[in-house]
C-alpha cells in the first residue's frame, strides 16, 4: 500500500473554546451529535485524512493543565489554536498563552505553522476573525505561516477550510 506521511498536531486553546468538539469534526466519519465533556489532561486521536496519517493531541485548556502544552511543542509539525470568539473577557488570557508559546525555545527556532479558529461563530455578537487577530496581535507573527478562520465546531462550518490550509503547509 501507499506510505502516508505521519503528521503530529497539537490542539490548544483555553478551556471551553471548543477544541474537542472541533477535533470530532476533523475526524473522518465521526458522528457529531454527542456530548463533549471537559478534557482531563489530554487525549490522543489517530486517523487518516487528506492522504496524511494524523496524530492529534487534544489538550485540556484548563489553567492547571496548560503547563502540559509545552511538552508537545518539540514533536509536532503544526499547532491548532482554538479561540472562543464569544469570550471577549478572556481574549487577553488567550493572547498571553500565545505569547508564551511563540517565545518558547522549542518553537522559536522552528517555523511550525499555526492555525487559529475563531470558534463559535454561530453565536450572535461573537468576535470576527479580524477582531480576534487584532486582540491576539497575530499580525506580529512573522517567523512562521499562520492562518485564522471562523468556525462553528458544532456543525463543522469552517473546519475543513482551516484543515485544508494546514495540510498544504505540512506537505
Ligand atoms: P477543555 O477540554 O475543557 O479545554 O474544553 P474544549 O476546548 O475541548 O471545549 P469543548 O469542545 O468541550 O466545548 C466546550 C463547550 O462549547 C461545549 O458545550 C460545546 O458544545 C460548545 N461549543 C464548542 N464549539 C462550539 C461552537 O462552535 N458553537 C457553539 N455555540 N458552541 C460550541
Ligand atoms: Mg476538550
Amino acid at each position: 500500500g501507499m506510505l502516508r506521511q505521519e503528521v503530529r498536531i497539537l490542539v490548544i486553546g483555553l478551556d471551553n473554546s471548543g477544541k474537542t468538539t472541533l477535533i470530532n469534526h476533523i475526524k473522518p466519519g465521526s458522528t457529531s451529535t454527542f456530548e463533549v465533556t471537559p478534557t482531563v489532561g489530554y487525549n490522543v486521536e489517530e486517523f487518516s485524512k487528506n492522504n496524511l496519517n494524523f496524530t492529534v493531541f487534544d489538550m485540556s485548556g484548563e489553567g492547571r493543565y496548560r503547563n502540559l502544552w509545552e511538552h508537545y511543542y518539540e514533536s509536532v509539525q503544526a499547532i491548532i489554536y482554538v479561540v472562543d470568539s464569544t469570550d471577549n473577557l478572556r481574549l487577553c488570557v488567550a493572547s498571553d498563552e500565545l505569547q508564551s508559546l511563540l517565545s518558547h525555545p522549542s518553537l522559536s527556532s522552528r517555523p511550525c505553522p499555526l492555525l487559529f479558529f475563531a470558534n463559535k461563530m454561530d453565536v450572535p455578537g461573537s468576535l470576527t476573525p479580524v477582531e480576534v487577530m487584532t486582540g491576539m496581535q497575530l499580525d506580529e507573527i512573522r517567523d512562521r505561516p499562520w492562518h485564522i478562520t471562523a468556525s462553528n465546531a458544532l456543525t463543522g462550518t469552517g473546519v475543513e477550510e482551516g484543515v485544508g490550509w494546514l495540510s498544504e503547509k505540512i506537505m
